[in-house]
């Protein structure tokens, strides 16, 4: 027997008893003639006593353990004179009587305890090593649970979990394939699945009606903290359903999930349009933790004489409490070049302080008097101690600055409480996105969206500049301003399904060669559907607070896109290229 009890378990209640732990070494300390080992498993740690008087051998065999060592001890469980109020454990001890080395280890590259001294790349090499770490097994065992909560509440819907394949043709989600050769189909390949969304709408052709599945997805596109080259969805397809049914249904989920994992009581999600969102956010997902909504000062400031105002399609701001003092000049001059750095792109950024003792200073007061300014100030709310920023040009770019402006001083002014959480429906989507270069449509969200229903007859009939209107029967969720989960009412009918395709330049030739199956089940008696899916990864990461979704993944992938433990990927021998009559042409 390895182990009567665990690390974690032992109390006061325990002492006297005989038991056998077995774990790993996490540190070992001598203190004169006794030795102590923390020893750690998955539920704890647990302190062991050596003593050198009562027993030489035992205690020398003892200081001869190194980090992570795997040793089996058996002893007694005693009082601890030196209580550890910390630890669950940190009552008791264990005074050892018999000690088994089951295997040495090497000195790990870094340490194994709550903070780790390790940087990423090595931690994700020695993945095994960080595993053990008390943040990681708890972000694993949280996964487990909520995929063991999801399924509990899907069921409790009458969801039917289906497995569908991931040797498939490609779908387009909007990022690149990972691509597999077939051997016995020379010159031909699999693509691995974005999202199963052609196999769960042919599952409610089929009379699945209810189906969820949670499923790896791949996608070749950049990667960041809450993107991984393979994750995983939570992906779901209902029939005879309207989009409100389907967000009451996963309204439900999210509440549930929330309230059994972190007994957290969610307020009703409030919904926003798309057009609403960026409006009065510049992004379509948000942070509803605080507030800092978008002033349109067009009309305000306009006509002052100030070019730049004055030649731009949009002029917007922020404002900013109780800074106008403790923001140096070089304070804001930090921030404007923050704010000109090539990933935001601003030109420039101007402020108008409204100082304490009541007085105004603005980068433009060369344009605007104090009266206009204070005038504005008094109409948009800014109170003395605030600052209004404000940026100006085309719309739809000024607004995506100024959203990273608003996030930026929302970390700043610590607007963002911790265990807040603010989900939104964002709702209404455009259908399609015109892209300039490639002067084609885009799918917004995937070819296979439904239009609204009133949009529909517009669709089928109407004219180029009518398109760029067409609203989506499309919705995201969003907590917190990340993307958790993304769906839509499908197209259910051939006819309007090969009209999408038509708009998004496909030929029917190559439409029917891509997604005949789809289009031929359609004409077999296709039920209106539509569903959703949820980032798993995504959300496991927000209802822990993190955006990094890396930790709560147990191999996951680095920056390109390598997972570093195993070294993939990497080259394949000849013999395997030349049985996929593969043959590569690499320049050196
Ligand atoms: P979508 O492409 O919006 O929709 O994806 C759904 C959700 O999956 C998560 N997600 C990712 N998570 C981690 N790494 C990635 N690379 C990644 N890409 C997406 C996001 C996103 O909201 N088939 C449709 C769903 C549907 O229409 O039912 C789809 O896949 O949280």
């Amino acid at each position: 027997m390895y182990r009567s009890h665990n690390c974690g378990e032992l109390r006061s209640s325990d002492i006297t008893k005989e038991v056998t732990l077995s774990g790993w070494v996490q540190v070992s300390r001598e203190f004169g003639g006794l030795t102590f080992v923390d020893l750690r498993d998955r539920y704890g740690i647990t302190q062991l006593v050596f003593n050198m008087e009562d027993n030489e051998a035992l205690c020398t065999q003892a200081r001869s353990l190194g980090r992570e060592f795997v040793i089996k001890i058996v002893g007694t469980v005693r009082e601890r004179s030196n209580k550890n109020p910390n630890r669950p454990t940190g009552d008791i001890e264990i005074e050892v009587s018999a000690l088994e080395i089951l295997n040495p280890s090497k000195v790990p590259p870094f340490t194994i305890e709550e903070e780790s001294d390790g940087g990423d790349e090595l931690r994700m090499q020695y993945r095994y090593l960080d595993l053990r770490r008390g943040p990681l097994q708890r972000n694993i065992k949280f996964r487990s649970k909520l995929a063991l909560e999801t399924r509990k509440y899907l069921d409790s819907q009458d969801f039917i979990e289906v497995e569908t394949p991931f040797l498939i043709k490609s779908t387009p989600e909007g990022a690149r394939d990972f691509v597999v050769p077939s051997r016995m189909n020379e010159g031909q390949f699999y693509a691995l699945p974005q999202s199963p969304q052609t196999f769960k709408q042919i599952l409610m052709v089929g009379g699945i009606d209810k189906y969820f599945q949670i499923v790896k997805c791949f996608r070749d596109e950049d990667l960041r903290a809450d993107r991984q080259p393979e994750f995983t969805q939570i992906d779901c397809e209902m029939s005879y359903i309207t989009r409100d049914q389907i967000l009451a249904t996963f309204e439900g989920l999210t509440v549930h999930l929330f309230k059994e994992l972190k007994g957290i009581e969610l307020a009703p999600f409030p919904h926003m349009s798309y057009d609403e969102a960026l409006e009065r956010y510049g992004s379509d997902k948000p942070d509803l933790r605080f507030d800092m909504e978008f002033i349109y000062l067009n009309e305000q400031m306009q006509g002052h004489g100030f070019n730049v105002f004055d030649g731009a399609e949009t002029v917007v701001g922020i404002v900013a409490k109780g800074i106008a003092d403790s923001y140096s000049n070089k304070d804001m001059k930090g921030l404007t070049e923050w704010m000109q750095r090539p990933q935001i792109g601003a030109k420039g950024l101007v402020y108008v302080k409204y100082q304490g003792d009541g007085s105004i200073k603005s980068t433009v007061g060369k344009f605007y008097s104090d009266d206009v300014l204070s005038t504005i100030g008094t109409q948009i709310g800014a109170e003395k101690g605030d600052v209004l920023f404000v940026l100006s040009g085309e719309e739809e770019k000024t607004r995506k600055q100024l959203n990273e402006l608003r996030l930026e001083m929302g970390r700043r002014l610590d607007l963002i409480k911790e265990g807040d959480f603010k989900p939104l429906w964002v709702i209404d989507f455009p259908l399609l996105e015109w892209d300039e270069v490639s002067e084609r449509f885009h799918a917004m969200h995937h070819p296979f969206t439904s239009p609204k229903k009133e949009d529909v007859e517009r669709m089928l009939t109407g004219d180029h500049a009518t398109m760029k209107a067409l609203r989506a029967d499309a919705y995201d969720l969003v907590i917190n301003g990340s993307e958790i989960g993304g769906g839509s009412i499908r197209i259910h009918d051939r006819e309007l399904q090969q009209r999408n395709f038509d708009l998004l330049g496909f030929t029917k030739e190559e439409a029917q060669a891509q997604f005949g199956f789809l289009m031929d089940a359609f004409e077999y008696g296709a039920p209106p559907h539509g569903g959703i899916a949820f980032g798993f990864d995504r959300l496991a990461a927000v209802l822990n607070g993190q955006s990094s979704i890396r930790d709560f993944i147990a191999f996951p992938k680095n920056n390109q896109g390598r997972d570093m433990m195993i070294d993939a990927p990497s080259p394949i021998d000849e013999e395997q290229l030349k049985e996929l009559s593969i043959s590569l042409n690499i320049q050196e």
